[in-house]
């Protein structure tokens, strides 16, 4: 719900539980005022008295002598009038002059138009908010959408050029907000190629707090989303607040405490090596920032921040309802297949109940390691004889679908698309180019590129019966130039790059509805909530030993659903730490999302293979609970010796939760573990115990841990029951 009321100019935003209060004081600038749990629509200027402070500067068009924008909370920050935190823009203008100060003109409310190819959010009611700079043609305007079934605000901006000469973005974030006096803690989720999202919490403390990727991703390294916490929050007490892009590229996110402890914390594209000319008339729009409060601690923010994705950024096609169970042939052969192997492979995993053939990377050019051959998407005939088809047939002959990877934005020096148009790699002809994974990255700000490589993916999804497409992408970009903009307009490159993938994206998706989606980068390289808008699941990470991704799927939740990980089961020794982890404990780990499996099968024993139907059925059963349940996180891997998590049904019917040891501990004891998200007032049956008890002694009573050996795990499926008499 948004209102405004016009005597003391103030808006009153309203979510499922929040308040977001702003106003336009006196001088006409846009104060931020509350963020928090709901409060009445009361005149909350109080809370803003003015207050001197020596070396604050006074504003030329002040009311007050004790007003400065150094001090003053507001709702997009800029340069060179006294507020002397990062600004949210940096505009400059033609003569040099970069000082903006940009006050309240009008505002409406209704649905917000979306007019870009960036990632956005579905419904919502939105307020628009036009600020005008008072020292050179540009319009703000400020975007809040607030949804009266959820705890997520989201905003952007759009900044536009009114004047005639051309202006200067040397940052245009999407948000900016300036957070009361408190002692706060910071949560990152950093990390590398198979090790993502590593959780760290830190005090903020004084200066600026930045987390961001110039990778041209969003990365491993570190992830678009920031929280900040009351100081010693926990899963289920304290205030949280989470900031997350809905974006792929490189991006920031700061939270700068400030001299009077008050806390502004602002993102959006990084500002690196930056600049976006707009023209006369022209506008620039930001990505959207999705922004959470929980007054009931991390695990209440990360449900929030779940139904947000799932209720309104997710694909919501039907195509996406159900996701596919698949065989990946990657880690079972890697380059080392043709016809006769994969056909092998599909008549092992058919009789098993896995529902998806996927060829990964080696079908195409001359792709026989990871030197040559991306960007030629023709099927490589020597090693897959008459082509896609009869593998295809296969597929079908045994009640399978069949999907591929692409892998769309790259291109390998030893390729005929590289040997056609070498200017069609990103970089400069005459320096050479760094090389990751012996590959080029396309230059995607080009239509022509993005043309040719969509070209060659309709060939071949038209071509042949394809139900599933996993995207992937392999390295990050270093040399930020394009040979077809102009060098005033190269500050401009990495966000036109990364528009140049979601245009592609969205046109694949336009042209064949009913493919499914995946999206990858070397695993989780770009899990992220813009990334989320096309695919509805990410490959979590290449590390797929489960006492890893025990912790990547708890550390990964923070931000984002379950049923955005894509978790594979694969041999062991686990290829990536050499890791042997019992079959089942690995079925249970990769039953925490989309599940798959991803290893030559024909070396399980017949043991392992029963085991996989059971894993299977046993997927399909809580299936439901996954992809739409509430998540609840029990014990945290990390630093610690067991895992649990648990997922309820939003009727708290059902439940389902998973846990595993993370290390043997000598001599084990009774220890117990409370459960979460249940109804106190019912009865449950836990099927693998035996026992029916009350919600409350479930949550508060607690059950006792399985005394377990290292690395094994256990499940409990949870129904509620009728009350005892
Ligand atoms: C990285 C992905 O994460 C893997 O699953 C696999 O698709 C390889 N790329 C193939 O090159």
């Amino acid at each position: 719900m948004i209102s405004f009321d016009r005597t003391t100019r103030t808006f009153h935003l309203q979510g499922k539980s929040y308040s977001y209060v702003m106003r336009v004081n006196g001088s006409g600038y846009l104060e931020h005022l509350y963020f928090g749990a709901r409060v009445g629509e009361d005149d909350l200027s109080y809370l803003n008295a003015p207050c001197f402070l020596s070396f604050s500067p006074l504003p030329p068009d002040a009311e007050d002598p004790a007003f400065s924008l150094d001090h003053t909370p507001q709702e997009y920050g800029c340069f060179g009038q006294g507020d002397f935190r990062a600004p949210a823009v940096l505009l400059r203008r033609e003569d040099g002059f970069a000082a903006s100060r940009f006050r309240y003109r009008s505002h409406t409310v209704g649905g917000q138009k979306w007019e870009s190819d960036l990632p956005h959010a579905r419904g919502g009611e939105t307020l628009t908010v036009v600020l005008e700079d008072a020292l050179s043609p540009a319009e703000i305007r400020l975007f809040y959408t607030v949804y009266d079934d959820s705890d997520v605000l989201v905003r952007s901006a759009e900044i536009v050029n009114r004047g005639s000469a051309p202006i200067k973005a040397e940052r245009a974030y999407s948000f900016s907000l300036d957070l009361p006096a408190g002692e706060y803690e910071a949560l990152r989720l950093h990390g590398r190629h198979l090790a993502e999202r590593i959780p760290e919490r830190t005090d903020l403390g004084h200066g600026a707090l930045k987390i961001c990727s110039m990778r041209g991703a969003s990365s491993h390294q570190m992830n678009p989303f920031l929280a900040l916490l009351a100081r010693g929050a926990t899963e289920t007490d304290g205030e949280c607040y989470a900031f997350e892009l809905l974006y792929s590229g490189s991006f920031t996110l700061e939270a700068e405490q400030s001299q009077t402890d008050t806390v502004r914390v602002q993102g959006g594209i990084d500002d690196t090596g930056f600049c976006w000319t707009l023209g006369a008339g022209e506008k620039f729009v930001t990505p959207q920032a999705a922004i959470a409060y929980s007054g009931g601690g991390l695990g209440a923010l990360s449900r929030s921040l779940h139904d947000f994705l799932r209720n309104y950024v997710l694909p919501a096609g039907e195509v996406f309802a159900r996701r596919p169970i698949v065989i990946n042939q990657w880690e079972a052969t890697y380059f080392d297949f043709d016809r006769e192997k994969l056909i092998a492979l599909i008549e092992e995993a058919a009789p098993l109940g896995i529902d998806t053939f996927v060829l990964d990377d080696g079908w195409f050019g001359k792709r026989d390691s990871d030197t040559s051959g991306l960007g030629d998407w023709t099927v490589n005939t020597h090693k897959l004889e008459g082509g896609l088809a009869p593998v295809i047939a296969a597929c079908k002959a045994h009640g399978m679908k069949f999907g591929i990877w692409f892998e769309p934005e790259m291109v390998s020096e030893d390729s005929d698309l590289y040997r056609a148009h070498p200017d069609w790699a990103i970089g400069k002809s005459d320096v050479p180019r760094c090389t990751s994974r012996n590959q080029f990255v396309l230059d995607f700000t080009r239509p022509e590129v993005t043309e040719s490589v969509f070209g060659a993916m309709e060939r071949i999804l038209s071509e042949n019966d394809i139900s599933y497409v996993k995207w992937d992408m392999n390295r990050h970009i270093t040399e930020f130039f394009s040979a077809a903009l102009p060098a005033d307009r190269m500050g401009e490159f990495a966000h036109r790059y990364i528009l140049g993938v979601y245009a592609l994206a969205a046109r694949l998706q336009r042209r064949f509805p009913d493919v499914f989606f995946e999206g990858c980068s070397g695993g989780g390289g770009r899990f992220d909530a813009g990334m989320l808008a096309f695919f509805p699941q990410i490959w979590t990470s290449d590390d797929t030993d489960a006492a890893e991704r025990a912790k990547i799927e708890w550390a990964t939740s923070y931000a984002y659903p379950m049923s955005a990980m894509s978790c594979h089961v694969s041999a062991c020794p686990n290829h990536q730490t050499g890791r042997t982890t019992p079959f089942a404990t690995r079925g249970l780990l990769a039953s925490l999302g989309p599940t798959g499996y991803e290893l030559d099968l024909s070396t399980l024993s017949a043991e392992e293979k029963a085991g996989v139907k059971e894993q299977i059925a046993a997927y399909r059963e809580i299936e439901e609970l996954l992809l739409r349940g509430d998540l609840y996180r029990l014990a945290d891997p990390f630093g610690k010796d067991v895992f649990a998590e648990m997922v309820v049904s939003k009727d708290k019917t059902r439940a389902y939760a998973v846990g595993m040891r993370m290390r043997a501990v000598p001599a084990d004891f009774n220890r117990r573990i409370r459960l979460q998200g249940l109804d106190e007032n019912r009865a449950y049956h836990v099927r693998e115990l035996g026992l029916t008890l009350h919600g409350s002694t479930l949550m508060r009573a607690g059950l006792l841990l399985p005394r377990l050996g290292e690395y094994d795990g256990w499940s409990w499926h949870i129904e509620a029951v009728p009350l005892p008499s």
